[in-house]
């Protein structure tokens, strides 16, 4: 790789799932990219990756995948990122660059920095795009555009391998943004993690409702379908996330509680005034940001 021309001339990536695959297609589609070699548990999914065309080449063979690698991208769930670190370390070409899609950053950083040869960069990152799917045939080359990517460095990174990262998710179509991990993980509770627990609740709570011989849920349309769409995510994604990021989840789904449980009270006394205001704080916070 060199600052002037963008070019990352070999490429791994292990885990070539959606965020993986996705990588991999918007590299190759903005042509920044050499060969691209996927690896990961082998079987189906990877198989599937090859014949999509979204890596030239695959292997089950974590320490032989890295070898020739430029740049490793790690796009396995939360917590298999540090073990596959660890069986890579010993076997990334001296300047190497590690990176991750990693959903949590505190955690993941944690783990993977004391294990880091002197000669291996790591550049912690996470781009803000998914859909509900997953999987090497949920992958797509334009989940990236427009979208945001959030770098976490620490003071064990370069700043040239900061650069390289930046330019990677710069060709794959995102603004990229630097941040503080703790400050990552904090704004992520709140905007991604929490939700996803609602909606899992959500989805629990009312499919469980069994006073009917009808599934209820058949009945769904609009709301229930828009708002749990994210119900629909991978259990052993979302189970390392809630894992990895208890302690700022945790803040979040009290404070949920909190207001749960005030438009809870409303509704018992029948205070359709407290409501109102209620939803109407709400629905102006939406549409000021959104
Ligand atoms: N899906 C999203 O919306 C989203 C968004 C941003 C970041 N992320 C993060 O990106 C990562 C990947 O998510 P995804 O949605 O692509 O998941 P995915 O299930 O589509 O892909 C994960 C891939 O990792 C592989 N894998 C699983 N365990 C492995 C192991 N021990 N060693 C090697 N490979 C292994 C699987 O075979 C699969 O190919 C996760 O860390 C997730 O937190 C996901």
């Amino acid at each position: 790789m060199n600052s002037t021309n963008f070019h990352i001339p070999n490429l791994t990536i292990i885990g070539v799932g959606l965020i993986g695959g996705s990588l991999a297609l918007a590299l190759k589609a903005a042509g920044v990219v050499g060969e691209v070699v996927g690896a990961g548990p082998g079987g189906v999914d990877l198989e599937k990756a090859l014949a999509l065309g979204i890596v030239d080449r695959i292997t089950d063979d974590l320490a032989a995948s890295v070898r020739q690698a430029d740049l490793v991208f790690l796009a396995t769930p939360v917590l298999a990122l540090a073990s596959v670190a660890a069986v890579i370390m010993p076997h990334l070409k001296p300047g190497a660059i590690l990176t991750d899609g990693g959903s949590v950053k505190g955690e993941v950083v944690t783990a993977i920095e004391p294990l880091l040869r002197p000669d291996v960069e790591f550049v912690p990152g996470h781009p803000i795009a998914g859909t509900e799917k997953s999987g090497a045939e949920a992958a797509f080359a334009t989940l990236y555009q427009n979208r945001r990517c959030i770098l976490t460095p620490t003071a064990r990174t370069g700043a040239d391998a900061l650069e390289q990262v930046r330019r990677m998710w710069q060709a794959a179509g995102c603004e990229v943004v630097a941040m503080e991990v703790a400050k990552h993980d904090r704004i992520l509770a709140a905007i991604s993690h929490l939700p996803h627990m609602v909606a899992y609740s959500l989805v629990n709570a009312v499919g469980s409702d069994d006073r009917y011989e009808e599934n209820i849920l058949a009945y769904s349309a609009g709301g229930f379908r828009d708002f749990t769409r994210i119900a629909s995510s991978d259990p052993t994604m979302w189970r390392d996330i809630a894992l990895t990021n208890r302690e700022a989840l945790l803040e979040m789904m009290e404070r949920f509680e909190k207001f749960f449980a005030e438009l809870k009270e409303d509704v018992r006394t029948g205070d359709g005034q407290a409501m109102f205001e209620f939803f109407l704080r709400s629905k102006q916070s939406r549409d000021a940001i959104l």
